[in-house]
C-alpha cells in the first residue's frame, strides 16, 4: 500500500468547505492507502494564537475528524508536536533549501501581508516543516486543496535536492486533488472560510444552519416566485451538488428554470439532504466528546508512538547519509 500523508491546522471549527473539499476525500482514501493524518499544531503557532486555547482546539479537531469518518484503526491520526522528528528533519531540509524558493511561496506572501506586525521565521519556514511532515513517513500521495499544491511541489524539490546530495532516500510525492470544486461561501462569491463569516460548520445544529441558509442570496434575477431562475448563478445550487442525488438533483434544476419550485422549497430540500450527512457526524462528535473521549485520547497516544518509531527510523537514515552518525563512538 502506498503511503498517504496529509495535515490539517487546528484553527476554528470544521466547515462544509473543509468537509466536502478535503475530509470526505480522506475518509474514502483511507481504504486505498496507508494513511497518516496530522493535526499540525506546529504549523498553527506560526500565526498569533492564544496558548490556553490550543489544547482544546487540537483535541476537538481530532474528535471532529473521527466523527467525520476517519477510521480509528485504519488511519494514523496524530498530533504533530508529539513526534519530535518533524522539527529535526525541518532543520536538515533548511540546510538544503534556497531562501528564494521560500520567499516566492504564495501562502507566505499572503500571510506576510496579513500579519505584517508579526512575521516570524516560522512563517517563512512553514513549507519546509510541511515537507518534513510528508517525507519523514516517506509519503507518496498528498491529498490537499488547490492552495497547497505549491507546497507539495516544493516537497518534491526538497526530496530531489536531498537525494541528489546525499543519495536516494525520499520518494517524490504527488498531490491528489479532490474532484469537489471549491465550496462557495454563503455570501456567494468568496471561498467558504470561518474568518470571512460565510461558513456553515459541520457541528452546527439544524436550526443554526437553517438560520443561515434561509436568508442566503440566490440567483439575483429570480426576484419573484414566478420568475424562472438560473441554478448556475446560485450558491444554493452549488450546495445541492454536494448532498443531493439524482433524480432529485435534476428535478431541482428543472424546477428552478421553469419556476416550478420556489427558493425556500429549494433551500428546504438542500437543508434536509445536508442533515442526512451532518446528523450522524454531530451525534458521533457528541459521543466522542463524552463517553468516547478516553478512547480518542488513547488512540492519539498510540498513533503518536507508532509515528515516533517510523520517524526516528527516517532520522537515523538521514543522519547516516549526512555523515552525522556516531563515528566517534568507541568500538567494543
Ligand atoms: N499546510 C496545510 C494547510 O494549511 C496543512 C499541512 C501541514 C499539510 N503539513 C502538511 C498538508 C502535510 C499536507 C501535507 O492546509
Ligand atoms: Fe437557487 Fe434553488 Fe432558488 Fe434556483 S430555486 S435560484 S437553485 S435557491
Amino acid at each position: 500500500m502506498k503511503v498517504l500523508f496529509t495535515g490539517i491546522q487546528p484553527t476554528g471549527d470544521i466547515h462544509l468547505g473543509n468537509y466536502f473539499g478535503a475530509i470526505a476525500n480522506w475518509v474514502r482514501l483511507q481504504h486505498e492507502y496507508f494513511s497518516y493524518i496530522s493535526v499540525v499544531d506546529l504549523h498553527a503557532v506560526t500565526i498569533p494564537y492564544e496558548p490556553s486555547e490550543m489544547p482544546a482546539r487540537v483535541i476537538d479537531l481530532a474528535i471532529t475528524l473521527y466523527a467525520c469518518g476517519i477510521d480509528l484503526e485504519k488511519t494514523r491520526l496524530f498530533v504533530q508536536s508529539e513526534v519530535p522528528g518533524h522539527a529535526d528533519l525541518t532543520w536538515v531540509f533548511n540546510t538544503i533549501t534556497p531562501l528564494g524558493e521560500l520567499e516566492r511561496m504564495t501562502q507566505f506572501k499572503d500571510k506576510r501581508d496579513q500579519f505584517r506586525a508579526s512575521v516570524n521565521v516560522g512563517l517563512l519556514d512553514y513549507p519546509v516543516l510541511q515537507a518534513a511532515d510528508i517525507l519523514i513517513y516517506k509519503g507518496e500521495v498528498v491529498p490537499v486543496g488547490e492552495d497547497q499544491v505549491q507546497h507539495v511541489e516544493f516537497t518534491r524539490e526538497v526530496a530531489r535536492h536531498f537525494n541528489a546530495r546525499f543519495g536516494p532516500t525520499f520518494p517524490e510525492c504527488q498531490a491528489l486533488l479532490t474532484k469537489t470544486p471549491r465550496v462557495l461561501g454563503l455570501d456567494g462569491d468568496a471561498k467558504m472560510s470561518k474568518s470571512r463569516g460565510n461558513s456553515i460548520g459541520v457541528l452546527e445544529t439544524p436550526e443554526q444552519i437553517w438560520a443561515k441558509v434561509a436568508p442566503a442570496k440566490t440567483d439575483p434575477e429570480r426576484v419573484r416566485r414566478t420568475d424562472p431562475g438560473t441554478p448556475e448563478k446560485c450558491t444554493i445550487w452549488s450546495y445541492h451538488q454536494l448532498v443531493t442525488k439524482e433524480p432529485e438533483l435534476s428535478e431541482i434544476h428543472t424546477g428552478c428554470t421553469t419556476a416550478g419550485i420556489g427558493c425556500i422549497d429549494c433551500k428546504k430540500r438542500f437543508h434536509a439532504n445536508l442533515m442526512k450527512v451532518l446528523d450522524p457526524i454531530r451525534e458521533r462528535h457528541a459521543t466522542l466528546t463524552g463517553t468516547g473521549r478516553k478512547m480518542v485520547e488513547e488512540r492519539l497516544e498510540a498513533n503518536a508512538a507508532a509515528c515516533r518509531a517510523v520517524a526516528s527510523g527516517t532520522i537515523l537514515e538521514v543522519k547516516e547519509k549526512m555523515g552525522l552518525k556516531k563515528v566517534w563512538k568507541t568500538q567494543s
